[in-house]
């Protein structure tokens, strides 16, 4: 699938880049011609004899080389690709792609192409997580430098959390529906992500514990597979992903009117925790604490429900997928809740606290349709996203 695709490889140096040997491999499968260039610290973890051997090519490795510099120069080498990947792509050579820096070879060809560029970070999950790397990711994906992963789970370092080097297939997926239509490609598809605030008054509301994470991976999914997104979010933790159209609100009736606005769709997920109830007259001005002991009374309002709403109206998307998170029973009522809403997929999920899936990096599901049940197992949230998001080009091929 990627005959005739020139990818340049740059390999930076992580823990995880002895995975770039078995990537070479798998490109090369997929028929793509990879150069490979190594930056100092890369060959501390692999050694361009084995890379060069995988790829069958060359190994740049630095910038005054004159005998490479006379066969090709660093410009040359730059553009003579079809999308230069930094596969991994450590916190440093974020940060110095970002900043604009180029004092060795590999930071000189990124800042010298007018080739695309496609980032699988890798790193411990405080250096992912730290306002500095998330700041440089936003400016990169700004210029709009692609990204894949990092994915969550068990670290080399012992940690746990974002940062691990995407999965090889899904940097391989990933490339290839860079350059290919992918199965979604003009379709356009609904995510609902994250929690809603209810306000009480101006300064108080309620809320709950969705992070938006599973919404927000599942956004990224659909959109690597082709999809155009339509990202209708809450007040989430997780900021929106790149490359999806975002609609930011803050109740369940702005996200309803949201939704209705987007229509019609070929799909719609709604992964967004809404609340069920608003607080009936919620007070223009803060509610005062007046010293009488008398306390405020909160009189509630059902919400609209967005789901069972557009699972039962007139322009209904063609496939519908809802979402149950549960504390009980769970099978019984997310199949219970299909039925009810009239949404076509259920995805169920236990969610209670010993879980630790509410806020945390991985997910249980179950898929319940018309067939039955589907049950698949413990996965980070990124990979649940990238089967659900196949499994919807699936439906709608
Ligand atoms: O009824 P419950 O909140 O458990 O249903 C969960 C599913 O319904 C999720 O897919 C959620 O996004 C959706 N929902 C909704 N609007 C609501 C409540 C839930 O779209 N007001």
């Amino acid at each position: 699938m990627l005959a005739d695709k020139r990818i340049l490889l740059v390999i930076s140096g992580g823990i995880a880049a002895f995975r770039a040997l078995e990537l070479i491999r798998r490109l090369r499968e997929q028929g793509a011609t990879v150069t490979p260039v190594l930056t100092k610290a890369a060959e501390e973890f692999v050694t361009p004899l084995s890379v060069s051997a995988l790829a069958a090519s060359k190994v740049y490795r630095d910038l005054f080389d004159l005998t490479d510099e006379a066969e090709m120069g660093h410009i040359e080498l730059s553009r003579s690709a079809d999308l230069i990947l930094v596969a991994p792509a450590t916190a440093n050579i974020m940060a110095k792609m970002a900043q604009g820096l180029c004092d060795d070879l590999a930071t000189t060809l990124l800042l010298a192409t007018d080739t695309p560029v496609m980032i699988a970070p890798a790193m411990n999950v405080r250096m992912w997580d730290h306002p500095a790397t998330q700041a440089n990711l936003v400016t990169l994906q700004d210029r709009g430098v692609q990204l894949v992963g990092p994915d969550a789970g068990a670290m080399a370092c012992g940690e746990y959390g974002p940062g691990r080097l995407a999965e090889v297939p899904a940097i391989v997926d990933a490339v290839i529906s860079h350059f290919a239509a992918g199965p979604l490609a003009g379709k356009r598809i609904i995510v609902t992500s994250g929690p809603t605030h209810e306000p009480i008054d101006p300064v108080r509301y309620i809320a709950n514990r969705s992070s938006g994470a599973q919404g927000a991976a599942i956004a990224a999914a659909l959109r690597d597979l082709g999809a155009d997104v339509e990202f209708v979010t809450g007040p989430a933790d997780v900021p929106p992903p790149a490359g999806v159209a975002v609609h930011s609100v803050q109740t369940a009736q702005q996200m309803l009117d949201a939704v209705q606005s987007l229509l019609p769709s070929d799909a719609a997920v709604c992964a967004a925790a809404v609340a069920d109830w608003r607080v009936k007259g919620a007070s223009d001005q803060k509610i005062k604490k007046d010293g009488s002991g008398t306390l405020p009374v909160l009189e509630f309002a059902e919400n609209p429900d967005i789901l069972a709403t557009i699972s039962q109206g007139k322009l209904r998307p063609g496939l519908v997928v809802g979402f149950a998170a549960e504390t009980q029973d769970v099978m019984a009522h997310a199949t219970a809740k299909r039925d009810r809403k009239g949404c076509d997929w259920i995805v169920a999920n236990d969610v209670s606290p010993e879980t630790g899936i509410m806020g945390g990096t991985q997910n249980t599901v179950t898929i319940i349709d018309d067939q039955g049940a589907e049950s698949w197992p413990d996965l980070p949230k990124a990979e649940v996203a990238r089967r659900l998001a196949r499994r919807i080009a699936d439906a709608l091929a």
